[in-house]
């Protein structure tokens, strides 16, 4: 017989007070990543010219584990001085070393840097996950894996520009200044620092103040590959320490990964400026799901998109726009799946749904599903036992959104969806577009002639059809409108850091 659990909505407001039958027991033995493999100092100063340097302000913040609530190290605050010397030291080895090399001598070196991030990945993993609060299954399985491949894609090209770009002579820019958001703290450092060395770019970074840690264990890695001293360099702080450094006047190309606000403005403090720069700002991603679907992939597809990572994804499928013929079947398989989730700590292999990544995400999150509430969509969230502290939220879905609807219209970044519905692939179209971005949308459907019809129309940097959420270092990402300019990744992606002379 089988055997059945009670997942009610337990929602204050707008109650259903619908429960769902769900077939046997979805809770699993914990199975804990220990944390033993990583070592953690208890402060951390600024990776300028090679070595370790206090700050000029003296002062030192916390970084701590979202899920729970702990301090796990003291990170410094690089002011402007800082800045100016991280900066200086990626000028003189950009023009006495780097600029220099040749591409098969740069190559040694990505080569020796993906080898050793692959050889590392167990510590790296760990560490994402405590500092950040992802669960480790991703963390291991994709952030880190995908970050190696970043780097041995990017050493594949360092010595093959010239046939990159057949008939141009492509030279690099020189320093560059990247800013790098909390989402995805190592793979985005991949994502930066990998085609500006292939490319012969000497590089300071600046990783989310939230989480710091696994581009500060680069920095080990950087010194243990023998990269001589400037070529990369890491300052922390926080948005005002960024802001120094993307308007820093030594600085030849800016690239930034972050909130659509910051973005912004560093375009508005960029103009007039020669400094090359690329944006790949936030989204509003929509999947649109026709009534040939395979609907139970769909649901994986959907589920995938929008709760992996707490939603802290920029691509994130975070509207479902069904055809109205199926959509409470559809919504219904939705609601089963998501009852099933397991939330918690984000060591556990088992974990889906991680720790939201800090108090201000979580208030943000909370603040646009009450938006929802009161604007008079219908919220379902499955009962969840959730830690005592740390940053968490259930797994949420509404329904009834209409396009007017913040919650259709703004960017949430947690694990809450909002379902519309469609009549015809141009209603579709019109709804999935109706927002201020354009970085992914998923087609799920059985006709490849619809999937091509869609693509053409769909304001997105990506389309993926039947799929969502795949990565490849060979693949340019990047978006439309408010969702920011320039690709990153494949070759697209090296013109970022290329002076092509067109
Ligand atoms: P944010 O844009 O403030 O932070 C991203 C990075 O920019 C961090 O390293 C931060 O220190 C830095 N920064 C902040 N102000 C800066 C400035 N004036 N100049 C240069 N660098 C600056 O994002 P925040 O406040 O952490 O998140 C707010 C919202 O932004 C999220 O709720 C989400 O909607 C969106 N977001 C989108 C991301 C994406 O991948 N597209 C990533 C992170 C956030
Ligand atoms: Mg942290």
């Amino acid at each position: 017989m089988q055997d059945t659990s009670k997942v009610t909505d337990t929602t204050p407001a707008k109650t259903t007070g619908a429960t769902i039958d769900l077939p046997g027991d979805w809770r699993y033995a914990p199975s804990r990543q220990s944390s033993a493999p990583v070592t953690i100092a208890d402060r951390y100063g600024l990776f300028i010219n090679g070595g370790w340097q206090r700050p000029a302000s003296g002062e030192w913040f916390p970084t701590i584990n979202p899920s729970t609530e702990e301090t796990l190290s003291e990170i410094a605050v690089a002011d402007g001085a800082d800045v100016g010397r991280a900066v200086k030291a990626a000028r003189n080895a950009y023009e006495e070393v780097w600029g220099p090399m040749s591409g098969t001598e740069r190559a040694k070196y990505l080569f020796r840097i993906a080898r050793m991030i692959q050889e590392r990945a167990r510590e790296i993993a760990v560490l994402e996950t405590m500092d950040g609060g992802k669960p480790i299954r991703e963390s291991r399985d994709f952030d880190i894996p995908q970050a190696a491949a970043h780097f041995f894609y990017h050493a594949g090209w360092a010595d093959k520009l010239e046939y990159a770009f057949p008939g141009i002579d492509p030279k690099p820019l020189g320093v560059a200044a990247q800013v790098i958001p909390w989402n995805f703290p190592f793979l985005m450092l991949a994502w930066k620092i990998a085609p500006a060395l292939a490319t012969g770019n000497t590089v300071v970074l600046k990783p989310a103040e939230t989480t710091s840690l696994t581009a500060l264990f680069f920095a080990s890695i950087c010194d243990e590959a023998g990269l001589p001293p400037g070529v990369v360099n890491l300052v922390t702080g926080a948005g005002e320490t960024g802001a120094g450094l993307v308007s820093h006047p030594d600085v030849d190309k800016v690239a930034f990964t972050g909130s659509t606000a910051v973005g912004k403005r560093i375009q508005a403090d960029l103009a007039g400026t020669s400094k090359k720069l690329t944006l790949e700002l936030g989204g509003k991603g929509a999947h649109i799901v026709f009534d040939d679907a395979a609907l139970d992939d769909a649901v994986e597809g959907v589920v995938n998109g929008i709760f992996f990572n707490q939603g802290h994804v920029c691509c994130a499928g975070s509207r479902l726009l069904v055809q109205e013929t199926i959509h409470d079947r559809f919504v219904d398989k939705l609601k089963r799946r998501l009852a099933t989730l397991r939330v918690g700590d984000p060591l556990d292999k088992n974990t889906d749904v991680g720790a939201i990544n800090s108090r201000a995400q979580l208030d943000k999150i909370t603040d646009l599903v009450e938006s929802g509430v009161a604007d008079g969509a219908e919220i379902f969230q499955p009962r969840c036992d959730l830690p005592e502290r740390g940053f968490w939220f259930v797994p949420t879905l509404f329904t009834d959104v209409s396009q007017s609807h913040r919650i259709a219209q703004e960017e949430i970044f947690g694990p809450v969806l909002s379902i519309l519905t469609f009549r015809d692939p141009e209603e579709a179209v019109t709804k999935a577009n109706n927002t201020p971005y354009g970085l992914s949308a998923g087609v799920w459907t059985q006709k490849g002639s619809r999937i091509l019809w869609m693509a053409d129309r769909l304001d997105a940097g990506v389309v993926w059809a039947n799929t969502f959420n795949q990565f490849d270092p060979a693949s340019p990402f990047g978006g439309y409108k408010e969702s920011g300019f320039g690709r990153e990744g494949g070759r697209h992606g090296l013109l970022a850091y290329m002076d092509t002379g067109i």
